[in-house]
């Protein structure tokens, strides 16, 4: 059987496991296989709690409501006693050029959890044939603007845009994208900083299910910036043993099929199939891609893993909606009240 769990029956009974990659509960045994009981991530309730803990918090900060659990929260921050009823709410900008439809609705996602969340926000758009220079002064105005705390530049950037040179420019403190190489370096030294938030999901995600890194096997398929390379170096730092590959890897079927964890991140349409998938293994799918559908209109977005498939096979899955999509945002909303209570505490 296959459950759409609740979250913390599925930590229950992932708690319960010695270790992932083991069957969750065998049942029965069909045509000889063992099925396993897969457990589907509910990425959109775990984000809907978290906003709503740091709504509290930022409310009990800000002084616009007393609000008990949130005060307690805050208790708890080290940069809270400097903060007084009445300071500003956290600010996050994003940056988008050109037209790609599905950056747009990405964005309007982000803004819309930011003013939930008591958050403010703005969005400047910028035309596709905006220069490099143009876009680096733009950067570097809201460095410059104390009523910022975290800036965002929307990927992917029109051709002929430097993304990296981009990522460079955001000023340490506020890049609560985690891509820049101050953010970057102290990612790989070990230290504190603000970290990618799709891979920042995805720890939130198996930490919250109960899924056990220390020792694990995590493969990760992927190498970009922005989710490969970080939420390898994330597992690592968790004492998984991470082996990094990408859609160009020799005999990827065979290393998928020893991983206890599957990070698949290459934007690649169902690319891993079910046998690829140890039986009980942990398996987070960040892709999201729009495909042409039979009828020639965008269809999607489609993950990376045949869902339907790995039903029965994986003991814990995210789908491609609700999964680590609604995690991404709640942790960019988490970078970006982290910024704002460095900067509000250094006032
Ligand atoms: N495009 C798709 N996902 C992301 C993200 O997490 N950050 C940025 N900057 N662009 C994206």
């Amino acid at each position: 059987m296959t459950t759409a769990a609740s979250p913390s029956r599925a930590a229950g009974r992932a708690q319960s496991r010695e270790k992932i990659g083991q069957p969750v509960q065998t049942q029965g045994q069909m045509r000889g296989r063992t099925r396993i009981e897969t457990s589907v991530v509910d990425g959109l309730g775990l984000a809907r709690k978290l906003r709503a803990e740091m709504a509290a918090q930022v409310a009990a900060l800000t002084g616009s409501a007393a609000a008990a659990e949130g005060a307690a929260a805050v208790a708890e921050r080290p940069a809270a006693s400097a903060f007084h009823s009445g300071a500003r709410p956290p600010c996050l900008v994003t940056l988008r050029v050109g037209e790609d439809p599905a950056s747009r609705a990405y964005v309007a996602g982000k803004h819309r959890a930011c003013r939930r969340a008591g958050f403010t926000s703005r969005n400047l758009e910028l035309p596709a044939n905006t220069s490099q220079k143009e876009l680096l002064a733009q950067i570097e105005a809201l460095n410059q603007d104390g009523e910022v705390d975290g800036i965002l530049v929307q990927l992917p950037l029109p051709k002929g845009l430097d993304a990296v040179a981009a990522a460079c420019a955001i000023a340490a403190e506020k890049d609560v994208d985690g891509v820049g190489p101050v953010n970057a370096g102290r990612l790989l030294v070990g230290g504190a900083g603000l970290f990618p938030c799709t891979p920042l999901g995805i720890l939130a995600i198996l930490d919250h299910y109960g899924v056990e890194l220390r020792g694990a096997h995590a493969v990760v398929i992927g190498r970009s910036n922005i989710v490969g390379k970080p939420v390898s170096l994330l597992l690592q730092r968790r004492d998984a043993t991470v082996t990094m590959c990408h859609s160009r890897s020799r005999n990827l079927p065979e290393i998928c099929q020893s991983a206890d964890l599957l990070v698949a991140c290459t934007g690649v349409p169902r690319l891993v199939k079910a046998g690829w998938i140890q039986p009980g293994a942990a398996v987070m799918d960040v892709g999201a891609t729009y495909v042409n559908g039979k009828s020639g209109n965008l269809e999607g977005p489609v993950g990376d893993v045949d869902f339907e498939a790995a039903l029965g096979r994986a003991g814990l899955i995210t789908p491609h909606r609700r999964g680590v999509g609604p995690m991404t945002i709640t942790m960019l909303l988490r970078n970006t009240l982290d910024a704002w209570c460095q900067r509000m505490g250094a006032a």
